[in-house]
């Protein structure tokens, strides 16, 4: 015969006296922001009573009543008819009082050989990596954006910088597929982060294990985690994936902000180089010629917000004793809005990247205002002999000459040329101007119009398409 259940007299168990005050019951409660587990708090649960079942812990019929519990309760949550309570305080038990009340005894039997330490770090576990998949994918798609437009810009001549001074000419495609290859880097972290997140902590129950005859590794299988968590301790207080992925996230979103800090100056008029759609711009409550670009602008700022959530978890990791802590409960919001942040700024990013137009008059003209191509003349004197620091040293001359009479190196004739070098001929002139500079470049990672053309097709590959 089957043992009666006890009335509960609080909350908790018979073992309290008196039910939490309702301060406490706020301030502990996560049921506010964890019911975004809720669907896979619901695959793990589920995955957990089959393997129960199978290993003969749980009965068919108790199994059968889970399932269909579950089942119902995904539905009430996805149409937004689920009642959260305070009193359950978290989505696991929410869950499962709601299950009992569906279903009975069965709910009741649903968390033998688990506790709610293991199932929660599965579901974060779960969430994320189907997070990380999405950001991936956004990643792949911003990536596609820059890549068309580099292939648009491929021969459209910009200059390049170095401390933000103009340095030496390149083309508007080199520079987006530079942000191509960021992008590529972020991927990866992002793939190879989501490795050591697929691991599965459940079995850990509490942090010692369980003294039920559990398998893992068909819950392992039924959630598609690559391993079972090798101990039990470890699994249960380990945020470390947790961690990386925000890490990953403060990367992608550096390499974003400096997007939007050359997005910022490129529309800035004194500048001109890029237009960009106005959807993504704002206009002033009292300036009426104003377009702001805000986009960029307040992506650039977001990027705080990401660091700081990293710093948080690390924080928030930082010296705790094993096993499970309470302080944990407080992996969940930096995670969220580390997610939303990443994901909303990505995909208005693939769009803005792919609406935006150069200006190339602005740009080729800027180009030639800071005698971009002396190096390509040092060069040029190098190939007919001089010593590299006496080409340097030739070649400084002829710009401070040129500067004195406020012209390009491009106007000065030959003769004029010829004071600072012997060695020049007619030939100099198709190097000095700013489409030969680019198109000398033409090695592997170099910024001529044919290699951007090659670094673009291949970009393109590695995406697979
Ligand atoms: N809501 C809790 C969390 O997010 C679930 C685990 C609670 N475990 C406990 N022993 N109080 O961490």
């Amino acid at each position: 015969m089957a043992a009666k259940s006890p009335k509960k007299s609080s909350t908790w168990s018979g073992r309290f006296a008196e039910p939490v005050s309702e301060t406490v019951k706020r301030y502990t409660a996560s049921v506010g922001f964890d019911q975004r587990l809720a669907q896979h708090d619901i695959r793990g649960s589920l995955a957990h009573a089959r393997m129960l079942k199978t290993c003969g812990i749980l009965t068919g019929v108790d199994l059968k009543k889970i399932e269909k519990g579950l089942s119902a309760i995904s539905n009430e949550i996805a149409a937004g008819k689920f009642i959260w309570s305070l009193d359950a305080e978290d989505v696991h038990l929410n869950i499962e009082r709601r299950l009992t009340a569906l279903v009975g005894d069965a709910g009741k039997r649903l968390h033998t050989g688990r506790s709610r330490n293991d199932q929660v770090a599965t579901d974060i576990r779960l969430w994320l990596r189907d997070e990380t998949d999405a950001i991936i994918a956004l990643l792949a798609a911003l990536q596609k954006s820059l890549i068309a437009q580099a292939e648009r810009y491929a021969a459209t001549i910009m200059p390049g910088f170095t401390h933000l001074q103009v340095a030496q000419p390149v083309t508007f495609g080199h520079h987006l597929l530079a942000y191509v290859e960021m992008f590529e880097r972020d991927h990866t972290r992002f793939a190879d982060c989501r490795k050591r997140a697929n691991v599965l902590p459940l079995g850990a129950a509490a942090l010692a294990g369980t003294s039920f005859p559990i398998r893992r590794e068909l819950v392992a299988k039924e959630l598609g985690f690559d391993a079972v968590a090798a101990n039990s301790l470890d699994a249960v207080s380990d945020r470390d994936f947790a961690i990386e992925f925000c890490a990953a996230s403060s990367i992608t979103m550096v390499h974003l902000s400096r997007l939007c800090e050359e997005l910022v100056l490129w529309v800035n008029p004194r500048f001109g180089f890029v237009t960009l759609p106005d959807r993504f711009c704002t206009g002033s409550s009292i300036m009426p010629q104003k377009k702001n670009p805000d986009v960029p602008e307040l992506a650039r700022g977001k990027s705080g917000r990401v660091f700081g959530h990293l710093m948080g978890l690390l924080t928030l990791m930082k010296a705790q004793p094993l096993a499970y802590n309470k302080d944990n409960q407080e992996d969940k919001e930096p995670l969220f809005d580390t997610v939303d942040t990443l994901r909303d700024t990505l995909a208005i990013f693939a769009e803005l990247v792919a609406g935006l137009t150069a200006n190339a008059g602005a740009m080729r003209s800027a180009a030639l205002e800071g005698y971009a191509t002396a190096t390509d003349l040092a060069d040029y004197l190098v190939k007919k002999g001089l010593p590299f620091r006496d080409a340097h040293e030739a070649v400084a001359r002829a710009v401070k000459f040129a500067e004195k009479a406020k012209r390009d190196l491009s106007d000065l004739s030959l003769a004029e040329l010829r004071q600072f070098a012997s060695g020049i001929g007619k030939d100099v002139f198709a190097v000095l101007t700013l489409e030969g500079s680019a198109a000398a470049r033409k090695h592997t990672g170099g910024t001529a119009p044919a290699q951007v053309r090659a670094a673009a097709r291949a970009a393109r590959k590695r995406l697979g398409r």
